[in-house]
């Protein structure tokens, strides 16, 4: 329907009938108003999978949701640094909603890891704005590819689930804008959103869901979005200031309490009724949408999307570590696989994005199904969270037996799940020592991983190999042995530090706060950004991950040496596959400024390319950069803005192996308004040309009318005041200081007169 058309639609609607739009008619239903034949439309969880619930809904997912499949997490998927392959997973869930008749999906949720203790942390992406961004992109545009919505979530601030619904984030705004809004920001700028949730949490002291700077000022003015925005279930407390502040539909509903308010609101003439017209005209044009692409005859192959599900696992895992090569294991050789979670794995987490698996496939079925030679035992109960001195000795006297012992290893469903966040980065002490103990009875040990977030790892020295499997969706077991016998090569990258311990994360003394209030402390300093200008030793750092075979990067080229902040920079790298198989490397790129005013993490991720390679066969890999890869929020100006000098480019394999180094200079376009005034500083002032040009000769002239400097210092001089002290003062010495200490009172209006000169 032309907007035309739906502006004409909402005229035609009474009041009531406008504020009724406005909430939903039940947990996942838009309103219809039958009287004008406008729809009810449907919305359901994923984002990894449909998780669309019948008439007995209840959102927490106590009640069943229909069959469907399980794809991996995003702590998975965002580890294939692979925007391609997450295309074709949203494409597929595109294709599941049109089956299912679900306008919109409930997912990507792109918050930034802050900290490895947010219980939702593994439905999130990366502690990297840049790689959350991009990978939500691609999966937006395969989503909305097959005319159904995304509802990118949850906007914003949204890290931590500690007291989630009321607490308040607060931050400053050019930590916001670098870090915590910009995969938002690249989503909709890129992939047009059909609609956007808005988180439950304050931000610095105002509910996103009344927040008209978050909501109208930024999100639709400043970034375009087009859509409509929906409430997080349970996230409005006052409705008429979330209207005005352009919050479009309360999800669920309030009982038809906050319509009644609208209306209240609008004939009392505290709200314009024109904002309610508008939110209409918003929500109708997605509803339409929907309606008008509808195609229920789409087909759902849910055994196609297994094997689907299988493929992302595989390209997403991470070989955290493979001593000696031990890794692949060789298909003849007799395996011990050790761990509850190797016959029932681990895949996905617990709250609003389970996923009712229409099947799934343990590593123990796998590996039985491909007729490998795999004995197994326990060693550990899940449920139970233990392990008893029978089911070690089993696990040992297996391990024992076998050329290498595989430990499937991880969280419990308990340790980590939306609606709360963990205690600590602990696994549970029984599988610690579980491992400890196959470690020390066969020192041919490997761990796979299924967790959501990062875990300590106590043992690490004692097992040769570590396999990241993280939730790997309903088809994990498929892709894990996979990778465990080489069928596939490993190709995941770590989309998040895993520091040594919980101690070392830049959030660790603020994270979850004090009472109502998060403080955002660390700034930008988040994950890697922390870790590296601290200098700080880490157990895997950000973008690590290894392969069955070796890569070799040369011959960066940058398109230019010098440019203006107006123009694109064109890097270019090889990579060859230096080894003995085929293998899919991850080429990053991360930018540094090299001196700045502004307090800069050391290097920041701004472009990556997956790339396959046969044994010896080289590639080139290009980026581009643009303004946005060398600037900072600047929050005197209000815009971004590059800093004149020069910045590296590194290129490499993960955010601490970048073999490759060159310079650019990028001058800023952007001039400077200046604010000089009697604090300002001599040092500040010789930086600036203009500045220096008027007060240089100046200070020189006073200088030799106070009798210039000595040619010579006497010894008592010197040790009164070293030459670095004299021009520490000087640098630091305010303009007033040249009326204090000494000169003629006439001087101060000399000075207010070339700052005003400077100014202008
Ligand atoms: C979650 C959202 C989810 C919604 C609907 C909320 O509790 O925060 O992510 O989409 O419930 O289930």
């Amino acid at each position: 329907m032309k907007s035309k058309e739906i502006k004409a639609l909402v005229a035609q609607m009474t009041l009531e009938e406008k504020a009724s739009l406005l909430s939903g008619a039940d947990f996942w239903h838009t309103k219809p108003v039958e009287r004008l034949g406008i729809p009810a439309t449907m919305v359901s969880d994923g984002p990894h999978g449909l998780r669309k619930q019948d008439e007995k809904a209840d959102h927490l997912g106590v009640n069943d949701s229909i069959k469907a499949v399980c794809f991996p997490a995003a702590c998975a998927t965002t580890a294939s640094f692979d925007p391609e392959l997450i295309r074709t997973m949203g494409e597929a869930i595109g294709d599941s909603c049109q089956h299912e008749k679900l306008s919109v999906v409930l997912g990507p949720a792109v918050n930034i890891k802050r900290s490895p203790l947010c219980g939702r942390n593994f439905e999130y992406c990366s502690e990297d704005p840049y790689l959350a961004g991009r990978m939500a992109t691609a999966y937006i545009q395969g989503v909305q590819s097959r005319n159904v919505g995304v509802s990118i979530k949850h906007f914003a601030l949204n890290n931590q689930e500690h007291r989630r619904m009321s607490s308040s984030s607060d931050c400053d705004e050019r930590t916001m804008r670098e870090i915590y809004f910009p995969a938002f920001e690249m989503a909709v700028k890129e992939a047009q959103p059909w609609t956007v949730m808005c988180s439950y949490n304050r931000i610095n002291g105002v509910f996103a869901s009344e927040n008209r700077w978050l909501l109208t000022d930024v999100l639709r003015k400043e970034w375009g979005f087009k859509g409509y925005v929906m409430s997080d279930w349970g996230a409005v407390s006052d409705r008429v200031a979330g209207v005005h502040a352009g919050l479009d539909l309360e999800m669920p509903a309030s009982g038809g309490l906050n319509d009644e308010k609208i209306v209240e609101a609008v004939k009392a003439g505290k709200l314009k009724e024109k904002d309610v017209d508008l939110c209409c005209e918003r929500i109708l044009n997605i509803v339409y949408r929907y309606v008008e692409n509808a195609k229920p005859e789409t087909p759902w192959d849910q055994e196609a999307q297994h094997e689907l599900a299988a493929a992302i696992a595989a390209e997403s895992m991470v070989l955290l570590k493979n001593k000696g090569n031990l890794l692949p294991l060789k298909k003849k050789d007799e395996i011990a696989f050790i761990g509850e979670f190797a016959e029932k794995p681990r895949f996905q987490g617990g709250g609003s994005s389970h996923i009712n698996s229409f099947k799934t496939t343990s590593a123990l079925e796998a590996a039985r199904a491909a007729g490998l030679k795999v004995s197994y035992a326990p060693g550990y109960s899940v449920l139970a969270d233990a392990a008893t001195e029978e089911q070690i000795a089993e696990a040992v006297a297996a391990a024992k037996q076998a050329k290498v012992a595989v430990v499937f290893a991880g969280l419990p469903d308990s340790y980590e799940s939306e609606g709360y966040d963990r205690k600590n980065m602990g696994m549970p002490a029984c599988q610690n020592k579980l491992i400890e103990a196959v470690a020390a009875a066969n020192p041919k040990t490997v761990v796979v991983l299924h967790n959501g977030a990062p875990v300590e790892m106590p043992w690490i020295d004692k097992v040769a190999a570590v396999l990241e499997a993280y939730l790997g969706g309903q088809a994990v077991g498929i892709a894990t042995v996979k990778l465990l016998f080489g069928d596939v090569n490993p190709s995941g990258h770590l989309a998040e530090t895993f520091p040594k311990r919980l101690q070392d994360n830049p959030s660790y003394l603020f994270f979850g706060g004090e009472g109502r209030r998060t403080e955002y402390r660390e700034g930008v300093f988040v994950g890697y950004r922390y870790y590296d200008k601290k200098d700080m030793d880490v157990l895997f750092p950000f973008g690590h991950g290894l392969s069955y075979t070796t890569f070799a990067y040369s011959d960066l080229q940058l398109s230019r040496a010098e440019m203006n902040d107006t123009e694109e920079l064109v890097v270019s790298a090889k990579v060859t596959n230096t080894g003995k198989r085929f293998g899919k490397a991850v080429a990053q790129l991360y930018v540094g400024d090299v001196e700045s005013d502004a307090l800069r993490p050391v290097r920041e991720l701004k472009g990556f390319v997956k790339v396959g390679l046969e044994p010896g066969e080289t590639k080139e890999v290009t980026f581009t950069l643009d303004k946005r890869s060398f600037a900072i929020w600047k929050e005197d100006i209000h815009d971004w803005y590059v800093e004149t000098g020069d910045f590296t480019i590194q290129v490499g394999s993960s955010s601490r192996d970048l073999p490759l180094c060159a310079c650019v200079r990028v001058n800023s376009t952007t001039e400077l308004k200046r604010n000089y005034d009697m604090n300002s500083i001599f040092m500040d002032l010789m930086a600036d040309a203009k500045a220096k040009a008027v007060f240089e000769p100046f200070l020189k002239a006073l200088n030799e009318a106070f009798g210039g400097q000595p040619e010579e210092k006497t010894e008592a001089e010197k040790e009164a005041m070293s030459d670095d002290m004299g021009a520490a003062m000087m640098n630091y010495m305010p303009l007033r200081g040249l009326v204090s200490f000494g000169a003629k009172r006439e001087v101060a209006a000399q000075i207010e007169a070339m700052l005003k000169m400077v100014n202008d």
